[in-house]
């Protein structure tokens, strides 16, 4: 029997582990352990995604979110700790880069209990993103590295990683697994929705707490709502923050965030994603779809490479200019294995058998 301690926090972490928790239930000899730390809290930033991804519920709910980046992460330590020492796992398991993420790391280290990562390896070498810090944290004490692409193993490679006690695995992604997965099961959200719709998420810290970024993303899409329906389902740290800024944003159609099986819907009935998610951007590959992103590094470079993803940053100038080039992106003028096909979650459950 192999007993997995799975710590999550954050919307996307659900996400994720719908594909592995669907997974590991296959397995009779394996028993999972769900820690939920509390991170994301409102409805329809976590319970939601349980319900409809069925992940089994969290066996603990550590109450934890809506703090500091310190005292969240230090809180988190302490709690999971606890729950580790009681429950005596062969692993924990995390996902990401979330504050969530590190705490489950460093937990594991402290207590030598074997550390799995999933999404290992991927850098944007930009050290003041807290999932930066958050992510080559976690890959420095994990024993086996879940890497979804090549470039994540040779960013692991660059660093080093062959001479550390650890595993590094490409095992592909698990959110390509959920895209495929649930498509069927998509559901319309019910808004006034027109035909040809840009769907567009805001919410990292890099645009929120700057208000010059923030600023000039808000007047970009402003601008362009004027021609074609914008849908912004808004993250609650955006939203809290907008309401501190006046800015005329009358011509969006900003709605609260929306469950997975209505995301899949607006990914895969949009013209095209402006986003500056590290999901998202994704997910609009799986749908065929192209992706401006409003970030100035990403992780997914093979993305840009491919032409399926445009980063423009925060520059209003440049967001305009690649609205108005945007072209249908051609997936028959790509790699379509560039993220393992679906059989992510199969080869990390795989892996951890035969460790
Ligand atoms: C976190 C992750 C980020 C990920 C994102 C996914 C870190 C450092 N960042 O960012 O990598 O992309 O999740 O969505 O871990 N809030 C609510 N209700 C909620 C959740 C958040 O009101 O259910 C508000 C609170 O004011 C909170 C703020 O949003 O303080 C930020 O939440 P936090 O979890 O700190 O970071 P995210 O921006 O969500
Ligand atoms: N997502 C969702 N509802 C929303 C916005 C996003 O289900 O209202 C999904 C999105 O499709 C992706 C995941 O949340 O699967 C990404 O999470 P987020 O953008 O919050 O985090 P990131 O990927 O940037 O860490």
């Amino acid at each position: 029997m192999i007993k997995i301690l799975t710590i999550l926090g954050a919307r996307p972490q659900f996400i994720k582990a719908g594909s592995v928790s669907r997974e590991i239930a296959k397995h009779k000899v394996i028993e999972e352990v769900i820690v939920h730390t509390g991170q994301h809290y409102d409805a329809n930033m976590s319970d939601i995604f349980f319900d409809e991804m069925q992940i089994p519920k969290p066996n603990y709910f550590l109450g934890i979110g809506g703090k500091s980046h310190g005292a969240m992460t230090g809180q988190m330590i302490e709690k999971i700790e606890e729950v580790a020492i009681k429950e005596k796992p062969d692993w924990i398991m995390v996902y990401g880069d979330t504050n969530s993420t590190l705490a489950g790391a460093i937990v594991a280290s402290k207590l030598h209990i074997k550390l799995a990562h999933i999404e290992a390896g991927l850098r944007s070498f930009n050290m003041k993103m807290p999932e930066e810090v958050n992510r080559i944290l976690t890959d420095r004490v994990s024993s086996i590295l879940f890497c979804p692409t090549d470039v994540a193993v040779q960013n692991l490679k660059n660093e080093g990683y062959e001479n550390f006690d650890c595993k590094i695995v490409k095992s592909g992604d698990v959110m390509q697994d959920g895209a495929i997965f649930y498509k069927n099961l998509a559901v319309k959200p019910n808004i006034a929705i027109k035909k040809d719709f840009i769907l567009c998420t805001i919410h990292r810290a890099e645009n929120t707490d700057d208000e010059t970024r923030l600023k000039s993303i808000f007047e970009a899409l402003e601008e362009i709502a004027k021609e074609k329906q914008v849908i912004l389902p808004l993250h609650p740290r955006t939203k809290k923050i907008l309401e501190n800024l006046k800015l005329d944003i009358s011509h969006l159609t900003i709605i609260d965030p929306v469950g997975y099986l209505e995301m899949v819907w607006l990914i895969d009935n949009c013209d095209f994603v402006m986003t500056d998610s590290g999901g998202l951007q994704k997910e609009a590959y799986f749908f065929e779809k192209q992706c401006i992103t409003l970030r100035d590094e990403t992780e997914w470079v093979e993305l840009v490479e491919c032409g399926a993803n445009t980063l423009v940053g925060a520059n209003k100038e440049k967001i305009m200019e690649a609205y108005k080039n945007h072209s249908i992106f051609n997936i028959q003028n790509s790699q379509l294995d560039l993220y393992g096909g679906g059989k992510a979650s199969e080869n990390i459950i795989k892996e951890l058998l035969e460790y």
